[in-house]
């Protein structure tokens, strides 16, 4: 099939997803709200008061979710690679995480540079290339996990997105022997056709 073809199917199927639409109708920035969302009416990570640290936050649906979530007296911060146009309520960083100097800016926001929640939605530009796809993907899932170690305050929480194969298997490896629990989480805006996965760990361990 060519390019132009996948690209209009993309379209088309964007247009009449219904997380899309909701989206729209909800004032949410991306569809991946949604996955928050039901990851969080579960699991009630997102409490009045607590802080939390978003990795890969553009265009800023989670960004929104949180700050609605963690009101009154709550923190967020976000970072992405990309602009973001400000979301109320949330400090941004716009830089690499996987650079020490993006690090810093983050750490610098956060008050006492610590967080009771990480949620990492990064997801890798991707090249088209299998093997390069799996690396970038697996170097962003570890630098949230090092990042989730270094900032969370005990007993603290972590939900990382994961793609299936290797990133899947050595994050949930990694994570439980770091973490108290770590379950996964498929939601349902999170297409059945994806590879991504979320795994949710509570309970840090060691630092
Ligand atoms: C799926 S999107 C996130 C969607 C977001 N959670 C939302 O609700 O709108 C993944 C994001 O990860 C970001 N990203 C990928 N690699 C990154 C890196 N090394 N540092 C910071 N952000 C990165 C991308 O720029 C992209 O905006």
């Amino acid at each position: 099939m060519s390019r132009t073809k996948r690209g209009r199917q993309w379209i088309q199927r964007h247009l009449n997803d219904r997380f899309v639409k909701q989206a729209n109708r909800e004032g949410y920035r991306s569809r991946a709200a949604y996955k928050l969302i039901e990851i969080d009416d579960r699991d009630r990570l997102l409490r009045p008061g607590s802080t939390v640290l978003d990795l890969g936050a553009a265009p800023g649906g989670w960004s929104q979710v949180c700050a609605e979530r963690v009101r009154p007296g709550g923190h967020v911060i976000a970072v992405d690679v990309l602009e973001m146009a400000p979301v109320p309520g949330v400090g941004f960083v716009q830089g690499d995480m996987l650079t020490d100097e993006t690090l810093d800016r983050v750490l610098a926001l956060l008050p006492g540079a610590m967080a009771d929640l990480v949620i990492s939605d990064m997801a890798p530009n991707l090249s088209g290339i299998r093997a390069v796809d799996a690396a970038r993907g697996e170097a962003l899932v570890e630098m949230a996990v090092e990042i989730a170690v270094r900032v969370l305050k005990p007993p603290g929480a972590f939900l990382v997105k994961v793609f299936h194969g290797a990133s899947f298997d050595r994050g949930l490896k990694e994570l439980r022997s770091l973490f108290e629990t770590v379950v996964v989480r498929k939601p349902a805006a999170s297409r059945s056709s994806s590879s991504e996965t979320y795994l949710l760990a509570r309970g840090l361990l060691k630092r």
